[in-house]
């Protein structure tokens, strides 16, 4: 199955957003996903995001590369990444503009897929893409689309091509895709962009609480899509980093760094290789969290681990140390591991600890 675990990896836009991509970009930071060891805690796909093209097709309506930015061209490019082990991904979208085109960032003319999606689907296959990010960008105000039928189309143009490429919906839930998405993608967006500040993450995180509570959690192939990490990014602080992170890791939402891994800060480094927290996120049951208790801006959640055990997560939304208590269903006595510090206790009963201000506190329960 592909994508049977959320899709890791890292993705250009977080880090350089259009001007500033280009090959060198992309084969640092697949250089980079080595050397740290990160490829080898699971960061697999190298993702290039949008900006990636020359402003026109060519005579004959296919994409091109941009040709200052990416004068090796992509599949090339491709090679590169495969040859250290890694996964390529590509980004374009349904309508007639990307979303840099349609923020009038970037003119172009046609360089999002409509009228092309099978013309598209078979150029990246052709050039080794094994992940495909495709991005709405308004498509039902500048070319008149659906969502479900437009990202259905990529979908079968994709499926035609006999590649197994991962096939990332991105319409920041505007459309419900929690509700459809299954069976069309392997992840879709829940959300606008993700910021590199608290109120952002913050949001964020609500949003995604309210989606936990009701019947639309993800499934193994399938996955809600809370967007691309932004640790290491903006004034976000190391508690905010770290509750940032283990939120992602209840969520099972696809962990996708968008940081420079050249000039990775000491924490953001233990925060993204803290593979306690990653297992959590990769566990092959593939739950998301759900919520025990809640109250005053303190929230926790659980969600089932293979083999009987839980991971619990004690997140402190507000700007003062809260203890936050709760109790875990079924579990009298246990084995506590703090994921954050590796310590290791037994306990019975409630769960409880101090949490700082913005930060969470993350366990892997298991039943003695
Ligand atoms: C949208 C997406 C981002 C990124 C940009 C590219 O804003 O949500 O993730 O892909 O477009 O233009």
């Amino acid at each position: 199955m592909l994508a049977a675990t959320p899709p890791m990896g890292w993705n250009s836009w977080n880090q350089v957003h259009c001007y500033e991509l280009d090959e060198n970009v992309v084969k640092r930071a697949a250089d980079a996903l080595v050397t740290t060891g990160m490829r080898d805690a699971g960061y697999e796909y190298v993702v290039v995001d949008d900006c990636w093209q020359a402003h026109t097709r060519d005579a004959d309506g296919n994409l091109q590369p941009h040709p200052s930015r990416f004068p090796g061209g992509i599949a090339a490019l491709a090679g590169y990444v495969h040859e250290r082990g890694l996964k390529f991904g590509l980004y374009s979208s349904p309508g007639t503009d990307t979303c840099a085109m349609h923020y009038d960032e970037y003119p172009g003319t046609l360089l999002g897929s409509l009228g092309h999606e099978q013309q598209d689907a078979d150029l990246f296959a052709s050039w080794g893409v094994d992940f495909l990010k495709y991005d709405w960008c308004l498509a039902d105000i500048n070319a008149g689309l659906e969502p479900v039928p437009a990202f259905t189309h990529m979908r079968d143009s994709i499926a035609a091509t006999g590649r197994p490429i991962v096939y990332s919906i991105s319409e920041y839930g505007r459309y419900e895709p929690w509700k459809w998405g299954p069976g069309i993608g392997n992840m879709w967006r829940t959300t606008d962009d993700l910021f590199a500040e608290w109120n952002s993450v913050a949001g964020v995180i609500d949003q995604q609480l309210a989606l936990i509570r009701g019947p639309h959690t993800s499934r193994p192939g399938a996955w809600n899509d809370p967007d691309m990490l932004q640790v290491g990014n903006g004034n976000l602080t190391d508690d905010e980093n770290r509750t940032h992170f283990s939120i992602w890791a209840m969520l099972a939402a696809p962990l996708f760094i968008g940081t420079d891994l050249d000039a990775l800060s000491p924490i953001a480094r233990q925060v993204l290789l803290n593979t306690d927290v990653i297992a959590v996120d990769q566990d092959p049951l593939g739950r998301q969290a759900t919520v025990l208790a809640e109250r005053d801006g303190t929230v926790v959640l659980g969600k089932e681990l293979t083999g009987g055990d839980h991971a619990v997560a004690l997140y402190n939304s507000t700007a003062a140390p809260v203890t936050i208590s709760a109790a875990l269903p079924g579990f009298d006595q246990y084995e506590l591991r703090d994921l954050w510090t590796g310590a290791r206790t037994g306990g019975s009963g409630e769960i409880s600890a101090l949490v700082g201000p913005h930060c969470t506190e993350m366990f892997r329960v298991t039943p003695r």
